[in-house]
């Protein structure tokens, strides 16, 4: 038996977990899979219930499991808690917890989606790229960082704060060995973006990149500064096959690169360790507290981080297969959630959706 645990977070957690359960449900009925879920707060949902945003609780289950599915974290109601409060360091913290250091989002274009995408057709259309995002560094997590009162020349008090982008080499060694493997498996293209051309620690991760390079020659290595990549993800985003980059401009990349495909709530990600603990599982959206219990949200990006689930963690390729499927062949009938409307299309509601999904597989 799998034991699934469910992050229930905030925001949108309500609409778009109950939809991926009810679609593991079903392909866990045709593919005979034995799978059972347990359900955990994170966020402000567990900050409401326990008073922290991430109980040791919630982290002792999120360890004894076999995979993570997490909704989303934030509301705007918590902006004012102290940080070591804030939903966010819950969502920061079991990624560091759990050595979760390697985060995929894969940003694939459906067909049928090409048309919804507000980039034109002729530049949407075929896109299929990994994000290899690193995730438990960077200026996340760097020390010393902190904040203060200082004196100016002219003796006023100001405040300053600093964070520190910081990578060692076995950080970044064991994120390029994630991103080379994963080009193996497509087409064997890993584009390095950093700023080498300002920071030190670019420098460091490009010199540690191609040196793992060097297991890979059948890999072809190329280096891209983030402010061009910005822009060449919207020019010419077939250019890319693999992206490896750092937890900062990786989370920054995603987000611009997500509108490719029409929304950010088409896009899963799956989180991995060195396999010492479990991986996690979540759409790259946030929370959005503004579109909440109103049965509008997009649950694709939840139901394609389950998909991903089935793929990495229980190497169930076919169920995994059968999901991608069926969210396709719904979205070619002409059935889009708001977020992924266009001109001829049927909208319909988070719910119709799942449903809608849930009838195509096989
Ligand atoms: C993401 C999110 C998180 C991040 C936030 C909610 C802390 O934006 O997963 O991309 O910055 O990593
Ligand atoms: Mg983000």
């Amino acid at each position: 038996m799998k034991n699934i645990l469910i992050l229930m977070g905030d925001g949108v957690s309500n609409e778009i977990m109950p939809a991926a359960i009810e679609v593991l449900d079903a392909v866990k009925k045709i593919y005979k899979l034995d799978l059972n879920y347990n359900y955990a707060p994170i966020g402000g949902r567990a900050y409401e219930e326990a008073g922290v945003p991430l109980p040791d609780k919630t982290l002792e289950m999120a360890n004894s499991s076999d995979a993570i599915l997490l909704g989303a974290v934030g509301d705007v109601k918590y902006d004012s808690l102290a940080p070591e409060l804030r939903p966010e360091k819950a969502l920061l913290g079991i990624r560091k917890k759990l050595n979760l250091f390697a985060n995929l989002r894969p940003v694939k274009v459906f067909d049928e989606l090409v048309e919804s995408s507000p980039l034109k057709s002729d530049i949407a259309k075929d896109v299929d790229i990994m994000i290899v995002r690193e995730l438990t560094g960077d200026v996340y997590f760097g020390e010393p960082k902190g904040a203060g009162i200082k004196k100016t020349l002219d003796n006023r008090e100001i405040k300053y704060a600093f964070n520190n982008m910081i990578y060692d080499e076995d950080e970044i060694r064991r994120i390029a060995h994630v991103a080379f493997s994963a080009a193996r498996k497509r087409k064997q293209r890993v584009c390095c973006v950093d700023k080498a051309n300002v920071l030190d620690v670019s420098r460091l991760f490009r010199e540690i990149t191609k040196e793992v390079s060097k297991q890979y020659e059948d890999v072809e290595l190329s280096f891209m500064y983030v402010d061009n990549c910005a822009m060449q993800l919207i020019l010419n985003p077939r250019k890319f096959d693999v992206i490896l980059t750092g937890n900062i401009f990786g989370d920054i990349l995603s987000d611009e690169a997500s509108t490719i495909c029409s929304s950010l709530g088409m896009l899963p990600s799956a989180s991995l360790s060195d396999g010492s603990s479990p991986y996690m599982y979540e759409p790259i959206h946030g929370s959005a507290p503004d579109i909440a219990g109103k049965n509008c949200v997009n649950p694709i990006a939840t139901i394609l981080s389950a998909a991903m689930m089935l793929y990495y963690s229980f190497n169930e390729k076919s169920a995994h297969d059968s999901i991608y499927r069926a969210v396709k062949d719904v979205l070619k009938e002409g059935y889009r959630t708001k977020d992924i409307a266009q001109k001829k299309c049927t909208i319909v509601t988070t719910t119709k959706m799942t449903d809608l999904i849930i009838s195509k597989l096989k």
